[in-house]
Order: structure tokens, then sequence, then C-alpha cells
């Protein structure tokens, strides 16, 4: 593991996905440690389930307890049911609420469901705040740059919203449907101006798909074009990437 700074970001370059994982769940239970009701901010997709197995494990062993901990989704598809196994609520309680005892009623999604869109993501931008905005953010990357749902554009969004989905986000997202025509083309996210209210973010990649991605997102300039490029601004980010993630630093 080797930690160095870069434009403003804290890089901890780690070997494999393994010890990314385990790294990330290693913070997150910190952050708990620090703070036993620490709102924790949780991203969904292939990178951060090792971190969500290794959190299970810990609470498992004693050593951590989410009992007081609030959660915030960044995003959910649209429309889809919280039934439906494809909806990132299916998703948290699959790879991580089940295995923990964060209480229901501080599990937040986005509702994938609710036909008045605005209210619904004022909403969700009322309950964050009502929360104390988020302590500690877990972000992945897409390999357009997006953060949470916010793609590539001419400007950021600052609140919960709903998005179209990038081309490149749905043949990426293909993987985990049947066919390509079954990714749903919109979703709900979480804005960047509430992902840079969190305290402290920390963001996962790994495998050489994301290479571009970060090396955009630490080099480049800021820009919508490149969503994550806005984390260079931030005053705590840390990246804990692989060998391969960080092949083109
Ligand atoms: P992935 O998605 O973890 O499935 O690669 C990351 C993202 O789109 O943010």
């Amino acid at each position: 593991m080797k930690t160095i700074d870069m434009n403003n970001m804290k890089i901890i370059k780690v070997k494999n996905y393994e010890e990314m994982s385990q790294k990330a769940a290693k913070l997150v239970e910190a952050q708990v440690l620090v703070k036993r009701n620490s709102v924790l901010g949780l991203a969904t997709g292939s990178t951060p389930e090792g971190m969500y197995q290794e959190l299970a494990k810990k609470y498992r062993n004693d050593e951590v307890d989410f009992k007081d901990v609030v959660a915030f989704n960044l995003d959910e598809y649209y429309p889809i049911s919280a039934d439906n196994d494809q909806s990132y609520a299916h998703y948290m309680r699959e790879h991580f609420f089940q295995h923990v005892n964060i209480q229901e009623n501080n599990r937040n999604i986005p509702d994938g469901l609710n036909k008045d869109v605005q209210a619904s993501c004022r909403a969700y931008d009322r309950a964050l705040e009502a929360a104390g905005n988020v302590d500690l953010q877990i972000l992945g990357i897409g390999t357009n740059g997006h953060i949470g749902f916010n793609e590539p554009d001419e400007h950021f969004a600052v609140g919960t919203h709903l998005v179209d989905l990038n081309e490149k986000t749905i043949q990426d997202n293909a993987r985990f449907f049947e066919h390509i025509d079954e990714v749903p083309k919109q979703a709900l996210s979480m804005g960047v101006g509430s992902i840079m209210h969190a305290k402290k973010i920390v963001l996962l990649a790994s495998g050489k798909n994301k290479a571009e991605a970060i090396r955009a997102m630490v080099k480049g300039p800021v820009t919508p074009e490149l969503p994550a490029s806005i984390l260079q601004m931030h005053q705590d980010i840390t990246l804990i990437i692989d060998e391969e993630a960080a092949s083109e630093l």
C-alpha cells in the first residue's frame, strides 16, 4: 500500500480489489467507532460489494455496531419497485442491510416509484439535511466519470434529480441484466452538491476499465463533462484504488 497526494486528493494505492475492499471497510469501521450515529452515504455497483462483505464480517465478529447509523444511498433506477431484484433497494438488502443492524427507518434510498418526482427528490434532500448531511460518503466512479448517476453534462446538478442515463452507463450496466434493453433509461440521483456536502469522501475504483476516468478525475480540469473532477475541490477526499485503476496516473 502506498499513499500519495495529488491535486488535493489523498490517494491510497492498493494491490487489488480485495485490499481495496478491506481498506475501505476499515475506514467505515473507524468512522462508526468515532461517531456511533454517523450518516453514511452509500453506493451500489460491483465496486463496493467486497467492502460490504468485509463490513458484514466485522459486524458478525462484534467489531462494529451499526445500531445508530443512518444510511443514505446515492441513487436508484426510475421507475422501479423496491421489490424488483434489479433495484438498488434490493441490492442494498442483499449485499448489506440484511447482514448488519442498520435500523429499517434509518435506511434511505430514493423512491423509484413515486410519480411526483419533484416532490420525492425534494423530500430526499430535506431528509438528508435534517440528518445533518453525510459524514462519510462512499463513491464508485463510472467509466464516463459519473458519480452516483450524475452523468457528463453542461452543468453540475445540486440536489437529488431525475437523470437520463448516458449510453455508456447503459452499456456498462447491461452486464447486470439479461438484455441491454432491460436496463432502465432513467434514474434518481443525489446531486453533486449533496455529495460535496459530505464531510469526508472515499472513492473506490478497481480495474483497468476505470484507469482513464481516474486519470481525468485527478489530473484533468474540473468540468461537469467529467462529474468526478469536482472532487478535486473537496477538502477531505481519499481515493482507494488498485494498481490497474491507478495505471494512468
Ligand atoms: P461499478 O459502477 O462499481 O459497477 O463499476 C460504478 C459506478 O457506476 O459508479
